[in-house]
């Protein structure tokens, strides 16, 4: 089959790359000439594990091409894949900008469409509010009276797992009107269900734009629901890890996205959840579940900060204990195996302790260019997880990189100032930390003082 990718995003550039795996001819396509000529060089712009690999070997076998330009491809593809950002506008909607534009390039590029070629299928797989299947499907047809059809296919990819949730994976989740957008679909992801067993569902577009949603807000109630457990069981003298474990066991209940942590980031849940808010109040019916999990999220992004600033006795608007104190930083990436720092914890907790006179000193095994390019020397960089805790009177911890908790702890306090360690991430047990003589703070557990 002959693929269109449009957008060589986080989700754009998986999806040529497995499509391509999947024996297919693709193109990605993209504004950005930079990201392209990375691309074509065999160079990703964004880390993602395998990711380089496989590009390497399709832009090998010329079965993948990345090029700035969609239209010398819409003569003969038969499938064309909408990848591109849908950022939070001012008022908290999906800014759809990008993909009515794209929309309109295809439209025009369809007149380049043999009259008796089979409809393209067209399809959405950013992440758009309901509705948008039929908004893209106007746009289209302001150019041209050829055959098409606009399907939804969200996007369910985890950044860091990017490619085996790609390649294998759960559900496919298709909105689309005819069998032949079915078929054309079908023969895309068969060879991956078949790999993963996972499950195929065809409805209507309004339905899947809608799933896309609904999942991550699921996702984020979750995350939120248990950050609020965890807080109360620090207050009640229960654990978490105790809790979580226990009420993960319930089949009704299931055990993933039941881990505390300092609050959502990344490039979606915020953004997506605002997106879904703004959507039910315009229909009328407030999401209130929703604005809670958001409203908890903003709360807990300060969950790092308050522990220091309780330990270290900052009260009111009297910054002086932390002025002048060193913080060793691990984690600046919004999660573990990405290079994303969009929403990121890390960059609020850096700005509260810097604005209360602290020094920062970070690191992070993917995302240190990333924060550099935008906070520059408000922290300093390190080049090892070790060296940013030299001389720092704690080390706090933000991501969960699987490294940190493979850290050498004897090394790390000797490295610091004092053994000391406000975790964000429960990376460590309190017990096995107060036999090595820590003082350690971590999410929903007893906090443990050191000697
Ligand atoms: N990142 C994720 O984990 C993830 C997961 C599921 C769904 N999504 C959704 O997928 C969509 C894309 O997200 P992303 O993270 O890949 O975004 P991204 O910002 O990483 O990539 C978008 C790309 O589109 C390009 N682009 C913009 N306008 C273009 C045009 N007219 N023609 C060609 N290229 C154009 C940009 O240059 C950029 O490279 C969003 O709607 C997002 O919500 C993202």
């Amino acid at each position: 089959m002959r693929v269109l990718v449009i957008g060589s995003g986080y989700v754009g550039l998986v999806a040529a790359v497995c499509f391509a795996e999947g024996g297919n001819q693709v193109l990605g396509v993209d504004v950005d000439g930079a990201k392209v000529a990375a691309l074509s060089k065999g160079k990703s712009p964004i880390f993602e594990p395998g990711l380089e690999e496989l590009l390497a070997k399709h832009l090998a076998s010329k079965t993948l091409r990345f090029s700035t330009e969609l239209m010398p491809a819409m003569g003969d593809v038969d499938v064309a894949f909408i990848c591109v950002g849908t950022p939070q506008s001012e008022d908290g909607s999906a800014d759809m900008k990008y993909v009515l534009a794209v929309a309109g390039e295809i439209g025009e590029g369809m007149a380049l469409r043999s009259p008796d070629a089979p409809p393209l299928v067209v399809v959405d797989k950013s992440t758009v509010p309901v509705g948008t299947a039929a908004r893209v499907h106007a746009e289209i047809a302001r150019h041209t009276d050829r055959a098409f059809e606009v399907v939804s296919n969200p996007e369910f990819l985890r950044e860091g797992s990017a490619l085996g949730d790609f390649l294998e994976p759960d559900r496919v989740v298709v909105g689309c009107r005819t069998d032949h957008a079915e078929a054309i679909m079908k023969a895309l992801y068969q060879p991956f269900l078949d790999r993963s067993g996972g499950k195929w569902f065809r409805m209507d577009p309004p339905s899947a734009e809608l799933t896309k949603y609904a999942a991550n807000a699921m996702l984020a109630l979750r995350i939120s629901f248990i950050n609020e457990i965890a807080n109360l069981a620090e207050s009640v003298g229960a654990d978490v890890d105790h809790v979580k474990t226990a009420i993960g066991a319930d089949h009704r209940i299931g055990p993933a996205f039941l881990n505390p942590g300092p609050g959502f980031g990344g490039s979606c849940f915020p953004k997506d959840l605002q997106a879904l808010l703004k959507v039910g109040r315009e229909q009328g019916h407030p999401l209130m579940t929703l604005a809670a999990t958001v409203e908890a999220n903003r709360h807990q992004k300060q969950v790092l900060l308050r522990k220091v600033k309780a330990h270290f006795g900052v009260k009111g608007g009297t910054p002086a204990p932390l002025k002048g104190r060193r913080f060793a930083l691990w984690g600046l990436a919004f999660k573990a195996d990405t290079d994303d720092i969009r929403e990121s914890m890390a960059l609020e907790l850096i700005d509260g302790l810097v604005n209360l006179g602290a020094e920062v000193v970070v690191h992070d095994f993917a995302a240190m260019e990333a924060v550099q390019a935008r906070i520059g020397d408000r922290v300093r960089y390190a080049a090892t997880p070790l060296e940013a805790c030299e001389g720092a009177d704690a080390l706090l911890i933000a991501t969960e990189w699987a490294d940190y908790r493979k850290a050498d702890l004897e090394a790390v306090g000797k490295a610091l100032k004092a053994r000391r360690i406000f975790d964000g991430r429960n990376l460590f047990r309190p017990e096995a930390m107060e036999a090595a003589g820590w003082t350690y703070h971590s999410l929903g557990r007893r906090a443990v003082q050191g000697p």
